[in-house]
């Protein structure tokens, strides 16, 4: 199979969404790889304003100079089909829609995940399967660079949760000789594969870490809320061949009703709440441990109790984030149940009750939160086999568990964790960083994102970060912000 890319053979097409048009030139599904697990999923797609192909250009950029934006759709570790500019499998309209009106070239690349499986029943998208894939579709991008439309010194990530924690793993591992071996497997071209800018929301990232971290944040907080994705409804198409029972998506790839959720509320059982003392009690050593420090060169620390300079850190991007609202002139103060956390004086947001504040959020997952010392977490299934379902990752769940799990290796687990390489010289790191993660996400605990953004910036890469007030777990919520950002980077 080759990998040239075919620059005449495309088609022509008009998109409509919520009243505005673009008119994109569409290569659609291309092998990015020679030997891929699953050719379905691991292909790529781009879209180009047509008007680029007339001489002409958008927001300043034109067909060789336009950021390439390289948006994953990979959600709970699960495999990340591609995405066509329009709706996505929520219903709504997706970013690369957005990014074509503001002149980007949008590349959407499909990844493998957690459930596929080969004909011979191989999992084939444990990890580190997902990175690979993209690593593979800009090496893609990178070996026909003088064909590709948009510039590849301007590849621009983008990614929500499991998707975030894809694209801050493109942003800190770019060219690593560690996943190598497995770019050669599926027949990767023999390129660089670093990007120039990394775009994050909530990452559910540095898993063998989020279970200390989560419990810093939400031990005390007992009863747990969270809803599960419904099986597809009766009469719904299920079974897509690649995504397996994905409620949201129909057979034929397209479009299906939003899945539906269900609420499931309870409380956790003595032995969970011992677990999360004990969790708890061990992420100041791990913090401590990184040596971390604010711009001002402010060492980040914790005391025992979990309280120390890195949770004020915290606190003022949370204070950042009311007052960001107060300067809108948000009268966020009329919620009751903020004025239960947050203190404001001559519109300033002055200062936030920590542990008020973790009890308006709630808490979303039993301890421990990634590594359930019974399994079935989607980060279980992530570190699996090819023939072992899931394993655990952490050495406290291993010592915990009540399954008889195995434990994964620790390079696959390095390898899903941008934190080991972002000082590891070799790694190839991009020069810009955008992480956000809402002021009311619960799925991992702030201080994931917090800990990776400090890590960057004392790496001297460019780090913005910030708790959107209100955004729960979602991502794609302010592109006019996200592409302000891009513009400011690539002008
Ligand atoms: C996602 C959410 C989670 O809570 C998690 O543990 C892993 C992935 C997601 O939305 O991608």
């Amino acid at each position: 199979m080759s990998l040239k890319f075919n620059e005449t053979d495309f088609e022509v097409q008009k998109i409509t969404e919520e009243g505005r048009t673009v008119v994109c030139r569409t290569f659609e599904h291309i092998p990015y790889c020679e030997s891929p697990k699953v050719p379905d999923l691991e292909r790529l797609s781009i879209y180009v304003p047509e008007i680029f192909y007339q001489g002409g250009s958008i927001n300043g950029y034109d067909l060789h100079s336009a950021p390439i934006f390289m948006p994953n759709t990979i959600g709970g570790y699960m495999p990340g089909p591609e995405e066509a500019p329009g709706k996505n499998f929520m219903g709504k309209t997706n970013a690369s829609f957005y990014a074509l009106l503001n002149g980007y070239v949008v590349v959407s690349a499909g990844a493998r995940g957690r459930g596929n499986r080969n004909a011979e029943g191989e999992n084939v998208g444990v990890a580190p399967a997902g990175i690979v894939d993209l690593k593979a579709a800009v090496r893609f991008l990178r070996h026909n660079k003088e064909l590709i439309p948009g510039n590849t010194d301007r590849i621009i990530t983008n990614g929500t949760s499991a998707g975030g924690a894809m694209s801050s793993l493109l942003g800190t591992t770019g060219n690593h000789p560690d996943y190598e071996p497995y770019l050669k497997e599926i027949g990767a071209a023999d390129e660089r594969d670093d990007v120039f800018a990394s775009s994050c929301y909530c990452p559910i990232t540095n898993l063998d870490h989020a279970d200390v971290a989560y419990e810093w944040e939400f031990c005390g907080l007992n009863d747990y809320h969270r809803a599960i994705i419904a099986e597809p409804l009766e009469g719904e198409p299920s079974d897509h061949p690649v995504l397996g029972k994905r409620p949201g998506v129909d057979g034929n790839g397209g479009m299906m009703k939003p899945p539906k959720f269900i609420p499931v509320d309870g409380e956790m059982t003595r032995k969970q709440q011992a677990l999360s003392v004990e969790l708890c009690n061990r992420f100041p050593g791990y913090l401590n441990m990184l040596n971390l420090s604010d711009e001002k060169g402010q060492s980040m620390t914790l005391d025992d109790d979990g309280t120390g300079s890195f949770l004020n850190h915290v606190i003022e991007n949370v204070l950042k984030s009311a007052q960001k609202e107060l300067d809108a002139g948000h009268d966020i103060m009329s919620d009751s149940k903020v004025a239960d956390w947050l203190r404001v004086e001559n519109g300033r947001a002055v200062s936030v009750d920590w542990k008020e504040y973790v009890r308006f959020r709630t808490r979303m997952k039993e301890a421990p939160a990634f590594d359930n010392v019974s399994m079935g977490t989607a980060e279980n299934e992530l570190f699996g086999t090819t023939d072992v379902k899931q394993r655990h990752f952490t050495a406290f769940s291993k010592e915990h568990d009540t399954v008889g799990g195995a434990i994964a290796e620790k390079d696959q687990v390095r390898l899903m964790n941008p934190m080991y390489y972002i000082d590891d010289p070799i790694a190839v790191k991009a020069t810009h960083f955008r992480i956000r993660h809402g002021a009311v996400d619960r799925d991992t605990s702030l201080a994931i994102s917090e800990i990776l953004a400090l890590k960057l910036e004392d790496a001297g890469i460019d780090t913005d970060i910030a708790h959107p007030w209100g955004i729960p777990h979602a991502g794609d919520y302010d592109l006019p912000e996200l592409f302000d950002w891009i513009d400011s980077i690539c002008k």
